[in-house]
């Protein structure tokens, strides 16, 4: 949600400002900007609404500086705009700041600043923090210290960068819920709200915690807290690769992290399987064997694609441990004053580890008392930091907007958990061996399914036109259907209903009509002969069927069929999904969407 980029040093800030926009676009792109100043003072700004390659066109060559900063966008308040744009001034176009998050009391001080004076000259909260800064940047006041004492005034939630054009030397930032990463070069210095657009140029990092503030000087960083206090922190190195920033010869981004899920998907196993004890080594749990067996229930909370592979991840551990276990939006939760047990996990499901609504649940949780393990991609992201132990799942960076790889990582690691959880309640050891198994093929298995995509493409071009489609399973296949559907509908703006198999006849069945096909998960399991009499009853009324089945169903049944390779039935569920990722990509490369940047999105949603 929203993009930061700051450099300085002895080179020209402009290019790194653009390339690193352009890798953080995946984060919002309704608008884009840059400012930049020098020893020659004065600030140079340009911004717009549209892309950063419409920034590129506007930017001149003669746009030069040493010290910069610059955003992308995605609206929260006022539409997107080149005066909504950032960096936003102040009066006197001496500051500049970008911003991501929400300043919650942002009318009241914008109605103290007019008094005195201040002209505002866009819709946004962001501003405030411009005049804010500039009444307290009076003479012989250094730029941190205006900084600071504006954020003292300040409610809300920030990741900001600031530039002073009467002090050059230094870039001011700082973080209070949405992120900042400070990147360490040779006699050069960048911020980000993300390691990706800094990864080109160096790989010692330095995350700012919620309520610490930088000062970024070209030859090194001071960091300190919101009281002035020093801290001392230590870099770390961020063993992500360039290439996985690059479409790598697919066409899209998504195209490329549906593929890497063979690879993905190993390295979220890779050292956690126990053929011994037929069990999975989860070191990061931070729980042992006895604490495990006194939790009673598990509550998996995450928003959105996480929230669904949590559905999934709560079916693993209900059927592999026998514990109680329930996914819910983290974006509810955290609103319904929850009861908060002793005896249940907590896990918290994030691929950014920085949405705001996971993080609030966790929070609130660990405020009450409760025990929060967090399932994350991110490495020392804010959900991964907050929470008392977890999975990472060593995805790789997830670049496309719509989750693809981290979802299928997400719902193994959850097997993992499960098989843990399980192997130490009642899962037998022949059980623990079957899951072991089926794990350590899932990667094949993928590379199965993947080498489809063709015959995918064809079909998802003759449905892509359909005024909707519905997405049916039974149980296990249900999560899948509300994935499938959450994935259509984000990236190529068909309307999809998903809905388990089971209550279609309770209404639903009423929308069944040629134009409005279903796609249906049909694994062999115990429900088989159930899914297959619902496929007769949309048959019956004239409804298209495709199936994604293990054995293709009598050509009465479906008109279409997806085969899978078949793992074990609690593990099904996992490669069932994978064609329903094609079918969206296909879809809505069919239909001409921007599948990587779709609208009105954008990756991790750091604002309420
Ligand atoms: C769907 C999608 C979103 C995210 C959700 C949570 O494709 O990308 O629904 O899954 O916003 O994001 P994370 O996992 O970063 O917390």
């Amino acid at each position: 949600m929203c993009g930061i980029v700051a450099y300085i040093g002895p080179k020209d800030a402009t290019p790194f400002l653009l390339e690193g926009l352009a890798r953080l676009e995946y984060r919002g792109y309704d608008s884009a900007g840059v400012a930049v100043t020098g020893r020659t003072g004065g600030l140079k700004v340009r911004k717009v609404k549209g892309r950063v390659a419409d920034l590129a066109a506007v930017v001149p060559a003669r746009f030069k500086g040493t010290t910069g900063i610059g955003h992308t966008r995605w609206a929260t308040h006022g539409v997107p705009s080149d005066a909504n744009a950032h960096p936003h001034l102040d009066d006197a176009e001496r500051i500049a700041v970008v911003h991501n998050g929400i300043i919650e009391n942002a009318d009241e001080l914008r109605a103290r600043l007019t008094e005195e004076g201040a002209v505002f000259r866009s819709e946004t909260d962001t501003e405030v923090l411009a005049h804010l800064i500039s009444a307290h940047a009076t003479e012989g006041v250094e730029l941190e210290e205006a900084v600071r004492a504006a954020l003292g005034k300040v409610v809300g939630t920030y990741g900001i960068a600031v530039l002073d054009a009467e002090q050059p030397d230094r870039i001011v930032v700082a973080r209070n819920g949405s992120p900042i990463v400070l990147g360490i070069g040779e006699k050069e210095m960048f911020a980000a709200s993300d390691v990706s657009a800094l990864v080109r140029y160096t790989r010692q990092v330095v995350h700012l915690e919620d309520g610490e503030l930088a000062t970024v000087r070209a030859d090194g960083f001071r960091t300190f807290t919101e009281d002035a206090r020093t801290t001392h922190r230590q870099p770390s190195t961020v063993d992500w690769d360039i290439d996985s920033y690059d479409t790598g010869g697919y066409e899209h981004f998504l195209l490329k992290e549906i593929h890497e899920q063979p690879g993905s998907v190993e390295r979220t196993l890779s050292g956690r399987l126990d053929e011994r004890f037929a069990t999975a080594h989860l070191g990061g749990l931070n729980l042992d064997a006895r604490e495990l067996r006194e939790i009673r229930r598990v509550k998996i909370l995450g928003c959105g694609s996480a929230y669904y592979a949590g559905e999934m991840g709560a079916q693993l551990i209900e059927e592999l441990s026998r514990i109680p276990a329930h996914s819910e939006p983290a974006s509810e939760f955290r609103y319904r004053n929850p009861v908060i047990e002793a005896d249940t996990l907590y896990v918290a499901v994030s691929q950014s580890g920085e949405t705001y609504d996971t993080l609030a649940a966790v929070q609130e949780i660990k405020r009450k008392g409760g025990r929060v393990l967090g399932v994350v991609n991110t490495v020392g992201s804010a959900i991964a930091r907050e929470c008392d132990g977890g999975i990472y799942l060593h995805a790789g960076p997830e670049v496309s907007v719509a989750s693809t790889k981290a979802f299928t990582s997400t719902v193994v690691a959850f097997a993992l958990l499960a098989l843990h959880f399980g192997r130490i309640h009642d899962l037998s050891p022949a059980d623990g061996r079957r899951i072991v198994a089926g794990l350590r093929a899932l990667p094949d298995q993928i590379r199965e399914i993947l080498a489809q995509s063709d015959g995918i493409a064809e079909l998802a071009a003759e449905y892509a036109e359909s005024e909707g489609m519905m997405f049916i399973g039974r149980v296990r296949g249900y999560p899948v259907a509300r994935e499938g559907a959450q994935k259509l509908k984000e990236i190529s703006y068909v309307h999809a209903e998903a809905y388990p198999a089971s209550e279609l006849k309770h209404g639903p069945l009423a929308l069944i009509s040629p134009e409005l096909p279903t796609v249906a998960l049909v694994p062999d399991d115990e429900l088989l002969d159930k899914n297959l009499t619902t496929l007769g009853e949309i048959k019956a009324r004239s409804g298209r069927v495709v199936a994604v089945a293990h054995r293709r169903p009598e050509a009465k049944l479906a008109d279409h069929c997806i085969l899978v390779p078949k793992s074990e039935p609690e593990l099904d569920p996992l490669l069932l999904n994978i064609p329903l990722q094609l079918l969206a990509y296909h879809a809505a490369v069919a239909l001409k969407r921007d599948v990587d940047r779709p609208r009105n999105l954008a990756k991790s949603v750091t604002v309420e």
